[in-house]
Order: C-alpha cells, then structure tokens, then sequence
C-alpha cells in the first residue's frame, strides 16, 4: 500500500500527449511539435568539451554535496554580475536541476500543513512538490486580461500567518509573464508585513523579450534574508540534460538543503558540474544567441494567432511559451464531438493536424493551452496555421 503522499501525485500530463505522438510519428506521421519545454539548441562548444575533458581526467568521483567549490564561485560571480545579489560560496548548493533544488527547499522550509502560494495557472510541479513535503497549496489566481501578473492585492488577500513559503516564478512557464520591477516591488512590500519566504524560480532569466529587465525579489530591502532564488544552466545554456541547478540562500536554508541533497543523492554528477562551469563562465553569448531565435519565434507564434476568432493571447514577454485561452474549447463541439476542456482539444488537434501542444489542464488553466515555440521557424509557422484552422472548427 503506497503512502498518501505518493498517491496524492499525478503522473505529468505531458507523458500522455509524448506517448500519443510517438505513436503517430511511427505511422509516419509528420508532428509539429510545440509541446517541448527544452530549447532545440545543441549545448554549446565549450561546454560538451569541458563534459569530454572531466572524463578524460577522471572527474569521475562523488564530490562535495553541495558542489565542487569553483563552480559555486562562478554562480556567485554571476548572481552579483547579473543580479547585483551578494552570496558567499557557503550558501550556494548545486543540484541536479532546479528542479531538485525546488524540492529540497521545500522540504527544507515546510512542515506538515504549512500553507503554499502558488500564482495560477503554474508550472505542474511547484504543486506536486509542495504536497510531497506535506504542504498545502493555496492558489493565487492570475488573469489572462493582465497578462497573467501576479497583483500584490491578490498575494495581500491569501497570505497569512500560516503561509510559510510563496512561490514566484518570472519570467513564467506556462504563461510568458515577467514581472516588472515596480511589480515586484509592490509583492516584495506584502511579503515584508508576513513571515513568509520566498522561492523564485529563475530559470528562465534570460529568455525576455522587447527589452524588458528581469529583477529578482531578493534584490529588494529586506528580502534577501528571506528568499532562494533558484536558477540553472537547463535553459540558459541549453543544458536540460545535464540535470544541473543551483540555489543561493539565506545561510541556515543553504545548509538545511544541502544536507537533504547529501542524504539524498550524495552530490550532483561530477561530469556535469565540470560543464555547467564552462557554460557560465562563457559568458552571456549563447543565452543572448537563444533569445533573439525565441523572439523571432514568439512573434510568428503571437502574429499568427492574436488575430483569430475565438483565441485570446497574450503577448509573450519571456521564456519560450505563449499561452493563449480558447474558451470555445469548454462545452464546445469538433466533428459532432463534445469537448470538456483543453484535453479534448489537444487530442482533436493532434490527430486532425498533426500539432502537439499541452493541454492547459497540466497548469491548471482548462480553457488554455501552451504552446512551446522551442522549434524551427518553420515548424511554429505551420503549426500556426493549422492550430488556427482547428479552432475554426470549434462549434
Ligand atoms: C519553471 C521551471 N522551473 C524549473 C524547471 C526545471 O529545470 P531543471 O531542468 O533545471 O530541473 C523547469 C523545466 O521545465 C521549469 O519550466
């Protein structure tokens, strides 16, 4: 008999859409495919050099949990470089992926029953690992007419003594939104009159487009002392597969989540940590390179649909996704079909035009569906297209 914890969790809803596509593309099926959250980029040069060099030297041993010293300088030398945040070495820890630095620090700050703020619609996984630490999510609901920015009169009316960590997320997987420096200010002066920590996820720091500043809630008075900023080389340097993140922290959070990780997993891979060094002491090149390709793709993406009937989409202003809402898709019909949600139609436009996408359901917003534009120019203009048509037959 599994723990309530484990059953609590939900299998991934995109496992199912790679599932249905694999079995497509074996009939020979072309698939436009916009449901990655991975960038198409190869890792860079320099970075797959340093993977081959670490082995050569049998760089091949557990180091420490935390990580090897040089690279949790260099994360230090960025997070004063790019954010004008001060850390000492000692309260970096390395992980394998934000990912896992996300669930450490949860388990590090929340004990059973302890409230969660997670702004709506979220990426699937802050409220799966909120639960397996025992937590409870409360959802801040964010709207499609503001762009889906979280407004400090949302986060004022959620928290309360017992809200123990709020999540933020900028620039924002699924919905694009990056929040703006008065913005985050004006969160930053509710989260002072509470107890609360913060855990920002920056994965996607430098993916924003039309020039727009990516600032960081610990940067403000006050906050430093109570916020993780979690970020990673996943996205940045097109990484995913290295499974390297790291998260920077007050000192007593930094030790509680290293001694998770040595627990858990004794130390991230050796080989990668080697790589990931070489991709951020590379400099801002190759995550610049990355960004002028996804605004180029973001605007085929939002030119090709901010016009159709019966779609609603926000201008993406960073990551790789937009995020548009159908509302047709709940209680409308396609060929005679009933559709529920933005389940229904995924599969409708899966099977009738060869595009993936993932539902909106995955981020808790069923009358949405996010689309990744981490594919060619080519492969965003035609899904476009044909997910333009599909809508069309929405009755
Ligand atoms: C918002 C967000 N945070 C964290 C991650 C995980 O990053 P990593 O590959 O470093 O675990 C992802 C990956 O999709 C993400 O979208």
């Amino acid at each position: 008999m599994l723990t309530s914890r484990v059953s609590r969790l939900t299998i991934s809803q995109t496992l199912a859409i790679v599932e249905k596509v694999r079995t497509l593309q074996k009939q020979g099926k072309t698939i436009y495919d916009l449901s990655v959250g991975e960038p198409d980029h190869p890792s860079p040069a320099a970075v797959k050099q340093a993977g081959h060099q670490a082995i050569d030297e049998n760089f091949t041993k557990y180091t420490a949990a935390a990580g090897i010293i040089e690279l949790r300088e260099a994360i230090v030398a960025k997070l004063k470089r790019d954010n004008d945040l001060e850390y000492s070495p000692k309260q970096i820890v390395v992980g394998n992926g934000a990912k896992h630095i996300l669930a450490s620090a949860l388990l590090a700050l929340v004990e059973p029953g302890d409230e969660v703020i997670v702004p709506e619609p979220c990426w699937l996984s802050y409220p799966e690992l909120v639960w397996l630490a025992g937590g409870e999510v409360v959802f801040a609901p964010t709207k499609v007419e503001d762009g889906f920015h979280l407004k400090a009169e949302v986060l004022d009316r959620l928290i309360t003594p017992r809200t123990k960590v709020v999540m933020l997320n900028s620039p924002c997987n699924p919905t694009g939104a990056v929040l703006g420096e008065s913005e985050m200010e004006a969160l930053a002066e509710v989260l002072r009159r509470h107890r609360a920590y913060v855990i920002s996820d920056e994965i996607y720091e430098y993916l924003r487009f039309d020039g727009r500043q990516h600032v960081s809630p610990a940067h403000f008075p006050g906050m430093h002392e109570r916020t993780v900023v979690v970020n990673g080389v996943s996205k940045s340097y097109a990484m995913t597969g290295w499974r390297i993140g790291y998260g920077a922290a007050p000192q007593e959070i930094a030790d509680g989540i290293a001694k998770i990780q040595s627990q858990m997993t004794s130390s991230p891979c050796s080989i990668s940590q080697k790589a990931a060094l070489a991709g951020l002491s590379s400099g801002l090149d190759y995550p610049e390179m990355m960004n002028r390709d996804f605004s180029r793709r973001r605007d085929i993406c939002h030119d090709g649909l901010k016009s159709v009937k019966g779609v609603n989409i926000p201008r993406p202003e960073g990551a790789f996704y937009a995020f548009p809402q159908i509302p047709g898709m709940i209680g409308g019909t396609v060929k005679g079909q009933p559709l529920k949600d933005s389940m229904g139609f995924v599969d409708y436009l899966l099977t009738g035009y060869q595009v993936s996408v993932v539902p909106g359901t995955a981020f808790r917003a069923p009358d949405c569906i996010r689309l990744s534009f981490a594919s060619s120019d080519e492969i965003v203009q035609e899904a476009v297209k044909r997910i333009a048509a599909a809508v069309a037959d929405i009755k």
